[in-house]
């Protein structure tokens, strides 16, 4: 028994390093269970598993209202000890790779990114795993879509013409779904 767990210790390191291939595969019914178990093998390191999102808010501009879209939330991920702020407002600089069609933003920790897509109301959560350690280069992926409740604004509010809505939850509690090698980012 013994054994077997510093066996599995010992090539805990392998493992990450097939990670890349492994996640590559278009069907992964055990992702879960792999992600939980080298999140729970590698203190020093865990990989995201968990996040929370509260005070989520979301503005789009309506009727040729040319204003940026605004979104504000907060981000946490308990494992990993990071809880950020998530802006946007049409000033922060679009960080996806090269080629991808969605524009991904940077939460105020550079290591939280997200994007939103307006015709799904859909949010995407990036976090990226180990960063700054020999286990950095994957990130951690999910997708959701809230439950919103939304108003009109108007002419005479700050952003003008538009739909402002709110989480109807009050935290959001996401899983990841999806562990992929992060792709060098584009000048987009
Ligand atoms: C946009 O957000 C930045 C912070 O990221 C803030 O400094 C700036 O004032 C905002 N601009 C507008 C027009 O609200
Ligand atoms: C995430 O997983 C937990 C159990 O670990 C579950 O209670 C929760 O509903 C899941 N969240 C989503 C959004 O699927």
């Amino acid at each position: 028994m013994l054994v077997t767990a510093i066996m599995l210790i010992t090539n805990l390191h392998a493992l990450v390093a097939l990670v890349p291939l492994v996640a590559s595969l278009p069907s992964m019914p055990s992702f879960m269970n792999r992600l939980k178990y080298l999140s729970s093998h590698d203190d020093q390191c865990p990989y995201p598993v968990h996040y929370k999102i509260t005070s989520l808010q979301v503005w789009t501009p309506k009727n040729g209202n040319t204003h940026p879209m605004v979104i504000d939330f907060q981000y946490a991920d308990e494992e990993t000890k990071i809880a950020t702020s998530c802006h946007y407002n049409g000033t922060q600089p679009n960080i996806a790779p090269t080629g991808l069609r969605s524009a991904q933003y940077a939460c105020e920790d550079p290591s939280v990114r997200f994007i939103w897509d307006t015709e799904e109301s859909s949010l995407s959560m990036i976090e990226l795993a180990c960063p700054h350690t020999p286990e950095s280069g994957m990130e951690a992926l999910d997708q959701i879509t809230p439950r919103l409740s939304c108003v009109d604004t108007s002419k005479s509010t700050p952003f003008g013409e538009g739909s402002q809505c709110f989480s109807l939850d009050f935290a959001i509690l996401g899983n990841f779904t999806a562990l992929d090698p992060i792709e060098p980012p584009g000048n987009n």
